[in-house]
Order: structure tokens, then sequence, then C-alpha cells
């Protein structure tokens, strides 16, 4: 039977990664070895006293519905933290928890966003943002982030993408797939035009903790006249490697966290209890473990970028944040999907630029999400490969 699918689901298309790891698990299956560079996820477990926290709560029946913003203490204890991160003052009532980041994506753009408006995206950036913008109806406007600046937002791009028709204007410092961090110039260029032009941003800081050689992260959100008009997206599965826990937060002035509070209402009904205090455990002890692995993935960052470095045709800007290099590799001759399509047969799993969009092309995202070893082990296949062509 053909099923008539509405229309806003018609372009939706499984992430880049998703598919990659799903032929790499089938070579697998047929006895293959192969390197996953491929994962946006810390490879380091959890810390136990998070998983400690969960069980307690769990035997003491914190298994039921509860608010759908999230639990009050959870809710101030993020406000607290992350506004002091960032030299701002939080209110625990402009916090929506969520299960996971993307929900905190997904339900403000479905809040402010009306059909046939538009929103500005980066482009190579995380691929739920176009699909969530498509999925509201609304046009998607990819702004180029280029390799020439750091892989920062082109701003002449940005300046004529934006006009009255745009509603709001994605921003992700350190992204995805690039690790590049908007600089504080970039910011308040943003900061003008989405004043100018009434817009709102929402700015993804879902890696504001993975950052590299003391590099302060400027946030949009602190700019004058810009706390009223951003949304904070921020959360636990990179910082405190909870990926699988779900658990995540955007903060946003209070009208906007009730409105997508009851989108969550209705559409999730509310983060899972005894989850929301394995995260109150993660912000109220020592955060050793998150700066240990800061530190580790600063020293495979320096590996990663130095071996891709000396690989023919590749060159690779050394990222500022988060756990992802997103080298060019133009001069190989060969298309970044047919280069990740060999290095898959060469038993590297990484990903095309183009699976975060049409600006990814000549690129190709490596993970270093897999130990300083298999980092190595990386590089000599990526090497062998390379040679044979
Ligand atoms: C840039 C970016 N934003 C948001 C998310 C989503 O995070 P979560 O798994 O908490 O939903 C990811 C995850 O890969 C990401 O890379």
């Amino acid at each position: 039977m053909t099923v008539a699918f509405a229309q806003r689901t018609e372009s939706l298309r499984p992430e880049g990664a998703y598919q990659v790891l799903a032929r790499a698990q089938e070579l697998e299956a047929r006895g293959k070895d192969i390197i996953h560079l491929e994962i946006g996820e810390p490879d380091c477990p959890t810390p136990t006293k998070f998983g400690h926290a969960a069980a307690r709560a769990i035997a003491e029946g914190k298994t039921h519905y509860n608010p759908s913003a999230g639990i009050r203490e959870l809710r101030a204890l993020i406000a607290d933290d992350a506004g002091r991160r960032r030299g701002l003052s939080f209110r625990a009532e402009q916090v929506v928890v969520s299960p996971g980041a993307k929900p905190n994506l997904f339900f403000p753009a479905l809040a402010l966003v009306n059909p046939g408006e538009e929103v500005v995206y980066p482009d190579p950036g995380f691929p739920p943002y176009e699909a969530m913008i498509r999925v509201t109806g609304a046009v998607a406007r990819p702004v180029a982030l280029l390799e020439s600046n750091g892989f920062s937002i082109d701003r002449d791009d940005l300046a004529r993408l934006v006009n009255a028709r745009t509603r709001l204007i994605i921003l992700n410092s350190p992204g995805n797939p690039t690790g590049g961090v908007i600089p504080q110039a970039d910011l308040e260029f943003v900061a003008e035009l989405a004043q100018r032009h009434d817009c709102w941003v929402l700015s993804d800081e879902i890696y504001s903790r993975i950052t590299f050689d003391g590099h302060a992260v400027p946030t949009i959100a602190a700019l004058p006249g810009m706390t009223e008009r951003t949304i904070v997206l921020d959360g636990f599965s990179k910082t405190y490697a909870m990926t699988g826990w779900r658990l995540g937060y955007g903060i946003m002035p209070v009208p906007l966290a009730e409105r997508v509070s009851l989108l969550l209402n209705h559409g999730i009904g509310c983060t899972a209890h005894f989850t929301q205090l394995a995260g109150v455990e993660a912000l109220s002890g020592p955060q050793d473990a998150v700066d240990s692995m800061v530190a580790e993935f600063q020293a495979r960052r320096d590996r990663i970028v130095e071996g891709l470095n000396r690989l023919p045709g590749v060159r690779c800007l050394k990222p500022q944040g988060a756990f992802y290099v997103f080298p060019n590799i133009e001069a190989t001759g060969l298309s970044c999907e047919s280069f990740a399509d060999r290095m898959l047969e060469g038993g590297v799993a990484l990903l095309p630029g183009t699976a975060f969009g049409e600006h990814g092309k000549g690129h190709v995202r490596l993970a270093f999400t897999n130990s300083g070893a298999n980092i190595d082990r990386a590089l000599q296949r990526m090497q062998a490969v390379l040679s044979s062509l």
C-alpha cells in the first residue's frame, strides 16, 4: 500500500551518522574491523554517581509524571549554573527541561515560527535544524560557514539572507560538524541584524563546556538587548556523557518558556523524574570528570589534526571546541562522498561533509570520540587508502 504522507514530512531523511553507522555495522557483521569516527557522543562512561542517584530515585518511587517543564530543583540548579557560566542571571521559570536537547530545538521553533516565515541556520550544520524547520512549515535558509574564517558565520551571506520574513536565526558555537567558535564580533553582527529585523535567535550551546586551549566561548545571550530574544539550548548529553539518558534544556524568556512547556505537555508529557535527579547530581557534584574528559579530547584533537595534516591532499584546521574535525579533502581529487566510502572500505567510518549541508562539500567530519591508539590506527589506514589512489 502506498501511504500518502503529509507534505511536511516529505523531506525528512535519517541523520548521516546513523546511516554510516548502519553500514559500518553491516561490514562488522561480515567480519571487517572498523574504527568508528562517525559518532557524535563521548566514548567515556556516564559517571557512576549519576547512575546511583537515578537508581536511588527509582527505589524511592520517583517514577511518575512530574511537571512538564521539569522539577523545580533541577530548573533552579540549571538557571544558576548556566547563568554563572555565561555571566548572566537566569530564573528557574526561564528553564524548560526536556528529554534531550532536541525537543528544545523543535518546540521553540513551533512556538515562534508561522508556516512560510523564514529560519536561518548554519550550513554545514547539525542536520535536525533543517529537518525541524521544514516540519514547522517554515522556509529553511542556510547561511554558509566558511573554512576561510574558522567556520564562523559568513557575514555577507547572513546580511543578504535576513529580511522582514526572517523569524529565527539558529547559531551553534562551538559547532557541529566543524568545531568552530563564533567570535564576539560576529555575534555582535548577528545581534544587530536580529534586533533590526525583530527576529529571535536560538543559540545552540550544547558544546559550550567542551572547549580547548582555555578559549572562552562567548554567547549572544550576553549582548545588550539579546536575552529577551534568545533561546539558549544546552544539555547533559555531551558535557556529562549522558547521550542515552535524554536530558537537555532550553533557557528563554518566561512567556516563551510557558508556551514551549505547553507543547512539551501535549507532545511528550515530561522528562523522567529519576533522569532529572541524575541531572541534579551532575550539576551539584564536583566537575572533575568533565575537566578530565575535556583534557583528553584536547590531546586527541592535537593528535588527529597533526596526523590529518600529514595525509596527502588533506588540510585540517584546529577546532576550538566540540569533538569534531572537519578537514578539507578537495586536493585528494575525491568527492567527500567517495572519500567517505573508500575510507569505510579501508576500515574507518567517517562522514561526508554534505551530510551537514551543501556547504560541507569538499570536507569530511571525524569525531575524535575514540581512543588515541585507535585514532593513530585510523590515520594509518587513511594513509594506506590515499596512497593506493
Ligand atoms: C549541535 C547539536 N545540538 C544538539 C544536539 C542534541 O543533543 P541531545 O542528544 O541532547 O538531544 C546535538 C547532538 O548531537 C548536537 O550536535
